[in-house]
């Protein structure tokens, strides 16, 4: 659909929120707030879409920073929801058609039903059509006041309403569909003489009606959607509305996740079929995971790439790194960004990577730091071997040729080079390069002093 623009209400502190960060900026399922209804805006073909911003309006800005369709309208004083949509004319100037109107703080409402609203609003030729719906408890909600023949005469604030007016079960959901050409030439006439002294923009309903222009609700078919968070219990509520949708998307296109509560997979996340995952995984904004990987209970997973046929064994944390083909990583192991390991790599527990490349079957099975290090293929790290990158002042960089073996608990003081096909004896502290096909050992040489113990006890 065509000539829709959207207005997303997003001006406020949050005060029940109890923060230091603004209300819209609070992340749900890995993204802020705010950036759900200005998605499912999209979705529903606005453009432009007009962000009003007046707390943190800096913050909330630079979070849509390259974004061509966002305009923003500063509202510095917050005086209501009326004299918000009032400072969006400069940036609407010149449009003509449906506006949209939302808050940015009902992060589960949907593009398809936005796009319903849209089709009933203009398939009535009406001048504003309000979203309604009927939750289990409408309590702190504005209340939908219809005459006899059902008709929308007016909204009332939950504050502003009679104990008669209380029982109504229709709640305004906040979400709206206006004529441009109505709004403007009526956002001005709205009063603040209420319990709140502000500016509503609900009383652009009863205005209608004066007017004599068609004003209709459309109640939403899930009341769930339009649920508006206030504080952070509805907003943990409503994280877990959002995850179990990324969590269906994701089961029905072949992933198997043993239990979906207790799987925290963010939005944007890419996940390949016959992938499984355990309980209590994490798995962050910007990953993409193969097919027919294992991710094990208590994975940490963020900006990753993953390729196919992976095992992520349990309580491993992987931040900025990506694998290849049928690598296995952990338990509890940490691979830190800059990390890349090639196919059939295998990291082992208590292993930590970063800015570590690793060649195609190489392994570091135990205990292990390699940062800043170049490794070759087919080369084996003991247990217990550092890469020691860093003199105080600067990293340096390891680099190890293909086929190397190194023994267990070394140290390789860096920068320094480990030419192909050599061998470093367990215990060796390698400070000079070596060269390929050799053997380098550093150890003191063993003295046993035979009795010794026997001559202590006497
Ligand atoms: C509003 C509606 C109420 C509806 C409810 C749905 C009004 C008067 N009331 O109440 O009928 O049932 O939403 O959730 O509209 N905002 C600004 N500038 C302001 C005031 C608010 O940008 O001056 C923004 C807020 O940041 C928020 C949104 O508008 O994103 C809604 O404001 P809020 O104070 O939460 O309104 P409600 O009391 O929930
Ligand atoms: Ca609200």
């Amino acid at each position: 659909m065509d000539n829709i623009a959207a207005v997303i209400l997003a001006a406020g502190k949050g005060t029940r929120m109890k923060s230091g960060l603004v209300k819209v900026l609070h992340p749900a399922a890995g993204r802020p707030m705010i950036a759900w209804p200005v998605d499912a805006a999209r979705g529903a073909g606005a453009a432009p879409v007009v962000l009003v911003v007046g707390h943190q309006a800096e913050e909330v800005r630079s979070h849509f920073r390259d974004a061509a369709d966002i305009r923003f309208a500063l509202q510095e004083e917050q005086l209501g929801t009326g004299h918000a949509v009032a400072r969006t004319r400069e940036a609407l100037a010149g449009f003509s058609g449906t506006v949209l109107l939302l808050c940015g703080d009902t992060p589960l409402l949907r593009p398809e039903t936005l796009t319903t609203l849209i089709r009933f609003h203009r398939s009535h030729h009406a001048a504003v059509t309000v979203l309604t719906a009927v939750p289990d408890d409408p309590h702190g909600y504005g209340r939908v006041l219809r005459d006899e023949a059902g008709r929308v005469v007016r909204i009332v604030e939950q504050k502003d309403a009679t104990p008669a007016e209380q029982r109504i079960g229709e709640i305004n959901s906040g979400i709206y569909c206006m004529e441009a050409e109505f709004l403007f030439a009526n956002i001005d006439a709205i009063g603040s003489d209420n319990a709140q002294n502000e500016f509503y923009l609900t009383d652009l309903v009863a205005i209608a009606g004066q007017k004599g222009v068609t004003c209709l609700a459309m109640s939403a078919a899930d009341a769930d959607e339009i649920m508006g968070v206030n504080d952070r219990v509805q907003l943990a509520e409503a994280a877990r509305i959002l995850r179990r949708r990324i969590n269906r998307d994701l089961m029905l296109s072949g992933v198997t996740l043993i239990d979906p509560e207790q799987t925290y997979i963010d939005h944007g996340v890419s996940i390949g079929p016959d992938t499984a995952i355990h309980p209590n995984c994490h798995i962050g904004r910007g990953t993409v995971i193969g097919a027919a990987c294992t991710i094990e209970a208590g994975a940490h997973i963020e900006r990753c790439r993953i390729g196919n046929d992976c095992h992520i064994k349990a309580g491993s944390v992987l931040e900025g790194a990506e694998l290849h083909d049928s690598v296995a990583v952990g338990p509890m192991a940490h691979l830190r960004p800059g990390t890349l390991l090639h196919n059939h790599v295998k990291i082992g527990n208590f292993v930590e990577t970063k800015k570590a490349v690793m060649g195609e079957g190489s392994k570091a099975s135990h205990l292990t730091y390699l940062g800043d290090a170049e490794i070759g293929r087919d080369v084996n790290i003991g247990c217990g071997t550092i890469t020691c990158n860093y003199d105080g002042v600067n990293k340096h960089r390891t680099v190890i040729g293909d086929e190397v073996f190194i023994g267990s608990d070394v140290q390789l003081v860096a920068p320094v080079t480990v030419g192909r096909n050599s061998l470093v004896a367990a215990g060796t502290t390698v400070t000079r390069d070596v060269p390929p096909d050799s053997l380098a050992i550093a150890r003191a040489p063993q003295v046993n002093k035979e009795g010794w113990r026997l001559r202590k006890k006497q």
